[in-house]
Parts: structure tokens; sequence; C-alpha cells
């Protein structure tokens, strides 16, 4: 089974130190949200497995880590500052603020819907003011100048994508790169949501990781967005989510960003709850293919029909010198752009399983993937009281954890550890007996079997590496 709800999984995170309302003693702070010390380790892992899997295992990727605050003009000539806008609607009657097109989206009546037939969903009210655009981009101010001072307004980065292309030429002349090749980054971004919620699914402050792929513009590149496609459906499968949970949609061409030809967006089932399928499912990340439209915009060369610069402002070109065909041109690029909190919240979901004991009780097993899950393995001494078992399971623990992430824990009868090992989703749990000291075994349960198998104390290691599949 997954989550029947994100609910669920909500309340597992506050329960367990996944996921904390953020700001909670001063009341909060509308949808922005704190990892405790399992959400950090999970969330560092899922930053980690992407990494590992683009630019460590693969032979045509870069990494870069730019800055959060670029110059304004990065996002003049991105043209976020003109069209990174949402629709922004009032009740009048009420006074509640909305997006427009997600008020259709999710209370109008299905196909061609408009807004005047959807209810305000605060008081009920049918009077809405006409839709405005409304800039997402989060401002801030550089430096002691004065508030007004224009000079001094900057914006925190919408997209992580920018700092890869402004970085463009510095990476590819840099590694001596040839095309085709892509440009990764990880890190925080921001937007003004209108309405963030949902838990960590859309909230202001969020991580994305973003792979900029660049190859020659000879043709159109709409069948690379497949292929994307189809590679991170192989990652998010191979990472444990269902296939049935995912769903492609193909945006329409009058809903596609300004940059974009083609985008096709990988759909997670978050809300399994509502009857209607297709409201299911919310975007976990999209592949747009945006042609050479970053490059050119932000290169000082190119020209307008009457021979006028486009960008005066910019002092480099980023266009590439083929060396094999002598030619100069600017590289189209297809973009796979995900988001690692509304990957981390799918894995949890997907991962999130009931089970009963021989006694009755349910229990919650979180089977997330080992290269997932936060803890690795847990180490129980079966009698705290006994000082050779505690030396022995401390010994244990001190073994394994240069190489996995291992806890040791003694707080509890060893049917309540395993089931707060189960709700956290640690993989394997290893408890220390009487019988170990005489036989120098130890006992390795399994999370999602409830399977237990004795394993020598000095072949252990190298057991749990191989089962967890653990790489350096
Ligand atoms: N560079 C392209 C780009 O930013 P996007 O579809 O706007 O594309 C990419 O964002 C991904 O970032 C989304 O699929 C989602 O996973 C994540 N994301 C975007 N806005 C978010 C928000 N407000 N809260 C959480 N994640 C968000």
């Amino acid at each position: 089974m997954a989550a029947p709800n994100i609910e669920t999984v909500v309340s597992l995170s506050k329960r367990r130190g996944f996921v904390f309302p953020s700001s909670e003693i001063y009341g909060g702070l509308g949808s922005a949200w704190d990892y405790g010390p399992l959400g950090v380790e999970l969330a560092n892992n899922v930053k980690r497995a992407w990494w590992r899997w683009l630019v460590y295992e693969r032979d045509d990727i870069e990494g870069v880590d730019s800055s959060i605050i670029l110059n304004r003009l990065v996002w003049k000539y991105s043209e976020h500052e003109a069209t990174f806008n949402d629709p922004l609607v009032d009740c009048r009657k009420c006074q509640g603020r909305f997006r427009a097109d997600k008020l259709v989206e999710e209370f109008g009546a299905g196909e061609g819907a408009d807004l005047a037939s959807v209810a305000c969903p605060k008081c009920g009210a049918h009077d809405w003011t006409e839709p405005r655009p409304f800039n997402m981009m989060l401002e801030t101010r550089l430096g002691a100048v004065a508030e007004d001072d224009p000079a001094s307004l900057a914006y925190l980065r919408p997209e992580t994508a920018q700092g890869i292309f402004i970085n463009f030429l510095n990476v590819q002349t840099t590694t001596r790169r040839k095309l085709p090749f892509g440009i990764a980054q990880v890190g925080k971004s921001f937007r003004n949501e209108v309405t963030p919620g949902n838990f960590i699914l859309r909230t202001r402050e969020f991580e994305q990781m973003e792979m900029e792929y660049f190859v020659r513009p000879d043709a159109e590149h709409f069948q690379l967005v497949d292929y994307w496609v189809e590679q991170y459906m192989g990652w998010y499968t191979g990472l444990g989510l269902a296939r049935e949970n995912l769903y492609l949609y193909e945006v329409p061409q009058e809903k596609l960003a300004h940059y974009s030809r083609r985008t096709v967006d990988i759909m997670y089932r978050y809300f399994p709850e509502r009857p209607e399928a297709e409201r299911q499912f919310e975007e976990l990340m999209g592949i747009a293919y945006r042609t050479d439209f970053d490059l050119r915009q932000h290169s000082n060369k190119p020209e307008d029909a009457e021979g006028k610069r486009r960008n005066p402002d910019s002092t480099a070109d980023l266009s590439y010198f083929d060396e094999a065909a002598k030619e100069r041109f600017y590289p189209h690029v297809v973009e796979p752009a995900s988001g690692v909190n509304r990957s981390l919240l799918a894995f949890m979901m997907d991962a999130y399983d009931e089970r009963t004991t021989d006694k009755g009780e349910k229990r919650v097993v979180l089977k997330l993937h080992p290269e997932l899950a936060p803890i690795k393995v847990a180490v129980l001494p079966l009698a705290k009281n006994k000082p050779e078992i505690v030396s022995m399971a401390r010994a244990v623990k001190a073994e394994l954890q240069p190489s996995m992430r291992t806890v040791y824990d003694d707080t509890g009868g060893i049917g309540k550890l395993y089931a707060r090992q189960d709700e956290i989703g640690t993989p394997f749990c290893v408890t220390v007996d009487h019988q170990s000291l005489e036989d120098e075994a130890v006992t390795v349960r399994d999370r999602d079997t409830w399977g237990q198998e004795r394993v020598k104390a000095s072949e252990l290691g190298e057991y749990l590496k191989k089962r967890l599949g653990i790489r350096c």
C-alpha cells in the first residue's frame, strides 16, 4: 500500500522527527517547514542519490553551485521580471486571495470550467475580482541603502537554472567539454506563492535539483524530452515509486512557460483520497525543451531585425564553438527540473505501509529504498543491564558507522524498538543477545519481511553492505 493521504505522512513526520511546522512557538509561518534529524538525512540521501546518478555515474554531466542572489539583470533577461506571474484573484466578500488557475483546476466543474462557476473555498461566494498578474519572485535589498533605492533591489532565485546558464561558458571552457553535455545544480529556490499548502508540496522556500542538457541546435529536440522522461521514470521507480502512482502529462501549448517549446510533467499521486483520478495527481517534476532561449537572452551578440543588440547589458557571448565543424552557435537545452521536497514526499508516501502483528497490533512500516533510508542499521542490545552485551553492541555500532548510518538504541523492549525502526524506515536491526557472547554472532532482522538471520559479527559489515547495496 501507499499512504492513504498526505495527512498520514504529516503526522508520521511530526511524530518521529522528519518534518516540523516551522516557527511553531510563534504561531508558525504559513507553509514553512523545518526538517528534523530524520528529515535532513532523508533529504540529503535524495540529493546524494540524484547527484551520484547524474554527475558520477554518467560521463556527460558536471556540477555547479551558484549564488542564490544573482545580479538583477539575470532576471530581466531571463524574462522572469516580466513574465513569472501567477493570476491573482480576490473574493470581494471575504477578501480571500487565490490563484485563479488553481481555483478552476481544483474546484471547477471539469473541463472548460471558468472562474465564475467556482465558489470561494473560504466563504462560498461567487464574487471574484478580475484576475491580475502577481510576480512570484521574492524581493530583497542588498547593502545599507535606502529602502526605496532601486539599485539595491535583488531577488532570491526562483529557479536554480539561471545560475547554470550564466556559467555555461565557465564550465564548458574549464572542463573542455564538447556537446552534448549537461550541468547539474541542487539548491534552494524561492517563490512568493499565492496559495502555498499541502505540507511540503508547495512552499515559498524549497529545494530544486535541476540539470541543463546542452546539445547542437541542428534539429528540434522534442525526442530528447522523451529520453529524459524515461531516464527519470527509471530513477524514481528504481528508488521505490510505484509506476501506477506516476503519470505523464504533456503540457498543452497554451500553458507552456515562456521559455519552453515542449514540457512533459511527471506527476505523482499525492491525493489518492480524491474520487476523480485526474485530480489525484500533482507535478513531481517537469522536463522542458528550453531551446537556445536562455543562452541567447544572456548574450551580448544576438540582434533584432533592425540590427539592435537585444541585451546591451551583458558583457559576454554565450555561444559555443564547435572545433570539428568550425561552427559557432547557441546550443539548445533540455531541462529536467525536479524538487527535493516533492520527491521526498512522494518517496515517503509510496513507502508507507501498515502491517498487523501476531497479536493483532497495527504497525507502520516505512519501506524506503535502502539508499534513501535515513538510518541504515539500528543496533539493539537485548539486555541493557548486562555490561558485556552493551559493550559488544556498542562495538558493533562503532564498526558499522564509518560505512553506513548506524544508531544504537536500548530505550525500550525489543518489540517496541523494532516498531520504532520500522516506522522510520530502517532496513535492518541487529540484536546482540546472551548467545552472542558465546558464538560471536548477532541476529539481523529485515524490516520488510520481519525475517531474522544469524550472522557472524566478523562478517556483519560485508553482509549488510551487500544487502543494502552500498557503493562507495
Ligand atoms: N527551471 C524550471 C523550473 O523551475 P518548475 O516546474 O517551475 O520548473 C521545477 O519547477 C520543480 O521544482 C517542480 O516540478 C517542483 O518539484 C519544484 N517546485 C516548484 N515550485 C515549488 C514550490 N513552490 N514548492 C515546492 N516545490 C516546488
